[in-house]
């Protein structure tokens, strides 16, 4: 469950309470667990503990006030609301939970707060009659209405000598709880390896094969997995885009490299998206030197390919199988025969051509699999992404 903060980026913002000690112990076990941690602290939380120490544990120096000229000047405060994945108040006090409730932006965390579009988790800590009192549970109720994520406070002995309702959660539960928020989503923590874009294949030192394919197909893919709680391993060919956030990416050049990379990759593979125009044949020679055009006819010898996808078909523990089928006609009939020749568990079908396909930012498609068969009207490719992505998670349930 842990693995779900991976590279996940909390703000934890800090209120004056006695549990604010164990605000460190919190930093260092969500860094443990691949976490990336910036502290804002309030006025209150620095009698309890110093910016320095949870500067110290964090790696980065401490957010303290709205208005510090410095800190602006380095990561501003909606800057910072944004760069958030999640928002964890811990501890928050009896009267930040008033402040938060009312909408207030007096300070640096409240204003954090509203300007955020992450989640917002709280970790209450208070004496027992506080925790206890109606002003206090109103608050509450209205904060759990707002999809602000309450945890605990525990029962148990209090700093001030009380017995009750109050005591902060531990760290080490809290990280269990958080990451239940990220592991939402259709695919949650399974392993999705998708190959996207074309392959090089190497004439001479300068020269190459290769084909019109983008990427945008699979790098959509690759994004909605990951959105869908997948982890996510993207194994690309040369393209001109930018790997989206949280998704492992291996650069790869040729067919052969791709392969390498795949097949490493198949032990601990959940689901298999082909989404590549893997090159079929590559040079059974590559020029060491350039080719110069001293002759009018120059031939090349061109060699098959591995074929990825059907390679992993053959595998005797295999993940579940997601290919494409590009066609310039009888699309659905020649999909169908791939399907099965490759022994792909589903196969998306399209037609090359008419603005859609290959090189384009959009796509018509029909996903094909023994039980189904469904058309997905044109779309952008990033939506597209996401309906394949709902649909390979049930079947892939199935
Ligand atoms: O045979 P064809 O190239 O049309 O098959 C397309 C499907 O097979 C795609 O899913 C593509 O990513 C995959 N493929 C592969 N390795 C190859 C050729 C195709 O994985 N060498």
């Amino acid at each position: 469950m842990k693995q779900f903060l991976a590279n996940k980026r909390i703000l934890l913002g800090v209120t004056g309470s006695i549990a604010a000690y164990k605000s460190a112990d919190l930093v260092r076990r969500l860094r443990e667990v691949g976490a990336i941690v910036r502290v804002a602290m309030s006025e209150n939380a620095k009698r309890f503990i110093t910016p320095l120490t949870m500067q110290a544990v964090s790696g980065y120096p401490v957010h303290e006030e709205l208005f510090d000229v410095q800190a602006e000047a380095a990561m501003g405060h909606i800057e910072l609301a944004r760069w958030a994945d999640l928002v964890l108040i811990a501890p928050a006090t009896a009267d930040f939970m008033a402040r938060l409730k009312n909408g207030n932006a007096d300070d640096l965390l409240t204003t954090l707060c509203l300007a955020t579009h992450a989640p917002i988790t709280i970790a209450p800590a208070m004496n027992q009659a506080m925790w206890k009192h109606t002003l206090t549970q109103e608050n509450l109720q209205v904060l759990k209405m707002k999809n602000v994520h309450v945890l605990g406070p525990t029962e148990g002995s209090q700093a001030c000598g009380d017995v009750g309702f109050g005591r902060m959660i531990e760290p080490i539960d809290m990280i269990e709880k958080i990451s239940k928020i990220f592991a939402t989503g259709a695919l949650a923590g399974l392993n999705v390896v998708i190959t996207a874009g074309p392959t090089h294949e190497a004439i001479d030192p300068i020269r190459f094969i290769t084909n019109g394919s983008t990427g945008k197909m699979g790098y959509a893919l690759a994004e909605a997995a990951r959105e869908a709680g997948a982890n996510v391993t993207l194994i690309t060919g040369p393209v001109s885009m930018p790997v989206p956030r949280y998704v492992d990416s291996i650069p790869v050049i040729s067919a052969n490299e791709m392969y390498d990379a795949v097949m490493k990759k198949m032990p601990e593979c959940d689901i298999f998206i082909a989404a590549a125009a893997v090159g079929d044949y590559r040079c059974q020679t590559i020029a060491d030197q350039k080719i110069h055009k001293d002759e009018s006819i120059v031939q090349l010898v061109l060699e098959r390919n591995p074929d990825i996808a059907a390679s992993v078909g053959q595998l005797t523990e295999k993940p579940f199988i997601v290919g494409f089928a590009a066609e310039t006609e009888n699309v659905i009939v020649q999909a169908k025969a791939k399907r099965e020749r490759k022994k792909m568990n589903m196969i998306i079908a399209n037609q090359v051509g008419g603005g859609v396909g290959m090189g384009s930012d959009e796509n018509e498609v029909t996903v094909i699999s023994p039980y189904m068969e469904m058309s997905l009207a044109q779309a952008t490719k990033r939506k597209l992404a996401r309906q394949l992505i709902a649909i390979i998670a049930n079947e892939y349930k199935r």
